[in-house]
């Protein structure tokens, strides 16, 4: 991979003088310094990780629109041949790397900027349409991955006596059609996807899956990510992260009544992928798979007031 690098970027024109990996969860993320610049490299890894050519053209696509909108996301470089890396059967995306950091605590300015920057994202990609197919990673795709995995699921000890599955699927099962306003999903606009500089957002990175769907499941997503104070939804938070988005864009009444199910849907949806990394071996992963269905059920309770905040953050 190495020598792979220090090629791409001898035809630029660059040496490379230092290669570092990131942390991912199972893709390959290189951290390059050159005699230019620091980059980002970023290749899909295998199975559900996979990504073909035509998935990262729609993701470029997606960047490009985001950037002329002054959305601060990932450049991608032009390469000779176009824009897309490709080492063996992984593609990818060389670009910049954005200034800035992840937060490790954010505090409720910071989700003011959250939900002001993901309603400028909503607002700007109006109209945009995916010219080359995208995954979809909502309702249809969580209830048939939930199915599939529940045998799975059922024969671990811990999974089954805390009757994970059957919840997560009670869960799925009683959502709604997310018949609101579509557009386009950042689908893990998580803490850890947002870079600050200074408390000013400097980069919304991983963009891998995005698609088209109803918005509101990015906004439940997102408050997942930035509204909870460890399994407690903070309304100081959610008022803060509502206050920002509808600077940038108008909820609509249909979305504030969805809200509360978007969010339980995010918990749902999380809690399946920590059952699966915790069948896969990482067993730290089972309590936080019973905590997201926990948190996901609770969350019942709190319809009303999520719907007052929304009416509150000028829902119309
Ligand atoms: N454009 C960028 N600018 C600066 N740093 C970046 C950029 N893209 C990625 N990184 C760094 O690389 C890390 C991993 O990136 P990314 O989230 O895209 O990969 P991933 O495979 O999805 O990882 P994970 O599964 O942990 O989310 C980020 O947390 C960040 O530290
Ligand atoms: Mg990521």
């Amino acid at each position: 991979m190495d020598d792979f690098v220090r090629s791409m970027f001898a035809q630029r024109h660059e040496q490379v003088l230092s290669i570092a990996r990131e942390r991912s969860s199972g893709n390959t993320v290189l951290r390059v310094g050159t005699t230019k610049g620091e980059y980002i490299l970023r290749l899909c890894g295998e199975a559900l990780r996979h990504r073909d050519r035509e998935e990262i053209l729609g993701e470029i696509l997606l960047l490009q629109r985001l950037d002329a909108a002054g959305i601060p996301v990932p450049r991608p470089c032009a390469l000779d041949g176009g824009h897309i890396v490709t080492v063996g059967r992984s593609n990818g995306i060389l670009y910049p790397a954005l200034p800035g950091s992840a937060l490790a605590r954010p505090v409720p300015k910071h989700c003011f900027a959250a939900g002001q920057v993901l309603g400028k994202i909503h607002q700007a990609t109006a109209g945009f349409c995916f010219s080359y197919p995208r995954k979809s990673w909502g309702l249809a795709h969580a209830t048939d991955k939930a199915k599939e995995l529940e045998p799975y699921f059922l024969a671990d000890d811990f999974l089954k006596r805390h009757a994970v599955p059957q919840r997560i699927l009670a869960l799925l099962g009683s959502m709604p059609e997310f018949s609101t306003p579509s557009g386009v999903l950042h689908e893990d606009f998580g803490v850890r996807h947002v870079l600050f500089k200074d408390d000013i957002i400097s980069g919304v990175i991983d963009w891998d899956r995005s698609y088209e769907g109803a918005l509101i499941l990015d906004i439940g997503q997102a408050i997942r990510g930035w509204c909870f104070e460890g399994s407690v939804l903070s309304l100081e938070r959610l008022q803060r992260f509502l206050a920002g988005y509808a600077l940038e864009r108008r909820m609509q009444l249909s979305e504030k009544d969805f809200l509360c199910r978007a969010m339980q849907f995010a918990f749902a949806e999380r809690a399946i992928s920590f059952a699966l990394l915790s069948i896969q071996g990482y067993l730290d992963q089972k309590q936080r798979a019973l905590e997201s269905v926990e948190i996901a059920e609770r969350l019942t309770d709190m319809q009303t007031q999520v719907i007052n905040l929304c009416v509150s953050a000028g829902a119309r």
